[in-house]
């Protein structure tokens, strides 16, 4: 049972001068808070030890979690050890990402279902505390509980549109593990921009990652190209393979699963900037530096635009060890196709009736691709158009109905539509003023919060379909670290409440009650947010 009871002891309610707060309300809620009511306390002091099973790598790098965050020394738990902190692995539950804390005679347990668990047990400790240097922490004996509703629980970043340093990932893949998201989806490629090192084609990244210059302001009037303004500012940068395997590695420890993204056959104006053959009127093409659709796209007909698109993501699995490989399949215009030799030749060869059917026909040889190398295809909901793949994951974002429909044919899918997920719009309605230039939009904290992935439109059955939620931050407009910051925070705190409580524990009053202590975090850390919220 949920007791919405207040854990905030001030200093001057216990008469002590320098005690830290300890509030076990944090974002995302846990399921239960059973609180001791004795008003006993445990001592979390630095310099303690913290027993963590010793034959396990994965408890091992919580324990340096917990000297990270509370200055404990961790110790590989022994028979006769006297920690009075402990990793534990063993509750019982059948979902892996739960956890619970216990704060009692016996000390502190901190005990996962599995490894996971256990670390998410860490962040929700961590977000009770909110300690000054040298204060000491009194944790009131308790018992909290939580597990995640969803299994998917995702947070896309575009690199592509705006190149994102080594650095700043790493702090990006930091503040997902913070709200208890597992999946970051990386949006690594797209017109403007290349950002995967492909070492059978070298020329690709360090040609396609080049923007010598980029629009100014909004992105309207694009008919005439050539008569709107652009700075003077190159826009560059790409991920060697050997920084992409740390920053996989650098997430697997925080329990979050990269899942790449080559967006195709639409969306690859940058691959088709240095090989101007994979496009049906052989170009020349240009990093592109406006945003929108554009209507050239992968050649359907070319027999060498499946020989580029499994060379890629050949090589994309050998750095990405995700079951989930992302191929993208949006806004691809069929213009080109219909007027193309090779493509209308393809499609003849194998009697389609249209040209939705042709992306079906890459999509199904992707995916055969990515199956003998044990690996999922995930792609935006125009993969259903043209008929889907029998093993694709449907990511819905033109709204709720591409999820639904896949749902129904007994295909997985992440809700990621653009009224609730769509993080790159606007949060403030008087943004004129308050807020940086953004793609447009209206997507207040409220509205984020509201989301609920299952439609009610689907059955119960139809419902386990729905693997989870995620939001997704497009760069188009966001043109730095901090930029990004201000438009993933808070509203990364509603879509974690989304992702992991059951629909009647939401509450979004409660919620930003509990944001206060959370935004102390974000100013602790030095994470930039939207002060505001509506
Ligand atoms: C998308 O927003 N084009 C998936
Ligand atoms: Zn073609």
């Amino acid at each position: 049972m949920l007791k919405r009871l207040s854990l905030t002891m001030s200093a001057a309610l216990i008469g002590l001068a320098s005690m830290a707060e300890v509030n076990y309300q944090v974002v995302p809620m846990p399921q239960s808070i059973q609180l001791d009511n004795s008003g006993k306390m445990f001592s979390l002091d630095k310099g303690l030890a913290i027993a963590y099973p010793g034959d396990n790598a994965q408890m091992k790098r919580n324990a340096e979690f917990a000297q990270e965050y509370f200055g404990l020394v961790p110790e590989v738990d022994a028979k006769k050890s006297k920690a009075t902190i402990r990793l534990t692995l063993g509750l019982e539950s059948e979902n892996p990402d739960a956890y619970q804390i216990t704060v009692g005679k016996k000390g502190l347990n901190i005990q996962g279902a599995s490894e996971s668990g256990v670390f998410y047990g860490l962040q929700t400790l961590r977000k009770s505390i909110m300690n000054e240097e040298g204060e000491s922490v009194q944790l009131p004996w308790a018992v909290v509980a939580g597990a995640p509703r969803f299994q998917y629980r995702g947070c896309m970043l575009d690199v592509a549109r705006h190149f994102m340093p080594v650095e700043f990932i790493k702090t990006y893949i930091d503040i997902l593990a913070l709200h208890g998201v597992n999946k970051f989806h990386w949006h690594l490629t797209d017109d403007q921009g290349w950002r995967f090192e492909v070492k059978a084609l070298p020329e690709l990244a360090k040609k396609g990652s080049v923007r010598p210059y980029t629009i100014v302001g909004q992105n309207v009037n694009m008919d005439d190209p050539d008569n709107v303004l652009y700075d003077d500012t190159p826009e560059t940068g790409y991920y060697t393979q050997a920084q992409l395997r740390e920053i996989v590695a650098y997430a697997a420890e925080r329990f979050i699963t990269i899942i790449p993204e080559i967006d195709l056959p639409g969306h690859m104006v940058a691959a088709m900037s240095v090989y101007p053959e994979l496009g049906c009127t052989g170009g020349p093409y240009f990093v592109r530096p406006y945003w929108g659709v554009d209507p050239d796209v992968l050649c359907a007909g070319n027999p060498k635009t499946l020989e580029f698109i499994k060379t890629v993501l050949g090589e994309l699995c050998d750095v990405f060890p995700s079951k989930y490989i992302h191929i993208g399949g949006d806004e691809s215009p069929r213009v080109r196709w219909e007027k193309c030799e090779k493509c209308q030749a393809k499609k003849k060869e194998l009697n389609l009736d249209n040209e939705a059917q042709l992306q079906t026909y890459i999509l199904k040889e992707v995916e055969s691709f990515l199956g003998n190398k044990g690996r999922e295809l995930i792609g935006w909901d125009e993969i259903l158009e043209g008929g889907l793949s029998e093993g694709a994951t449907v990511m819905s974002w033109r709204g709720y109905e591409g999820g639904i429909e896949a749902a129904r044919q007994h295909h997985r899918v992440i809700m990621t539509p653009t009224a609730n997920c769509y993080i790159d719009y606007y949060q403030l309605k008087e943004h004129n003023y308050k807020e940086p230039l953004a793609i447009g939009g209206y997507l207040p904290l409220s509205k984020v919060y509201d989301m609920e992935p299952i439609p009610a439109e689907l059955t119960e059955e139809e419902g386990k379909y729905i693997l989870g939620a995620q939001c997704n931050l497009w760069t188009e407009y966001v043109v730095s670290p901090d930029h990004a910051m201000f438009m993933l925070l808070p509203r990364l705190a509603a879509i974690s409440e989304v992702q992991w409580l059951q629909p009647d524990q939401k509450n979004f009053e409660a919620f930003t009650g509990r944001l206060g202590e959370l935004e102390k975090i974000y100013r602790k850390l030095g994470y930039k947010f939207c002060p505001k919220f509506e």
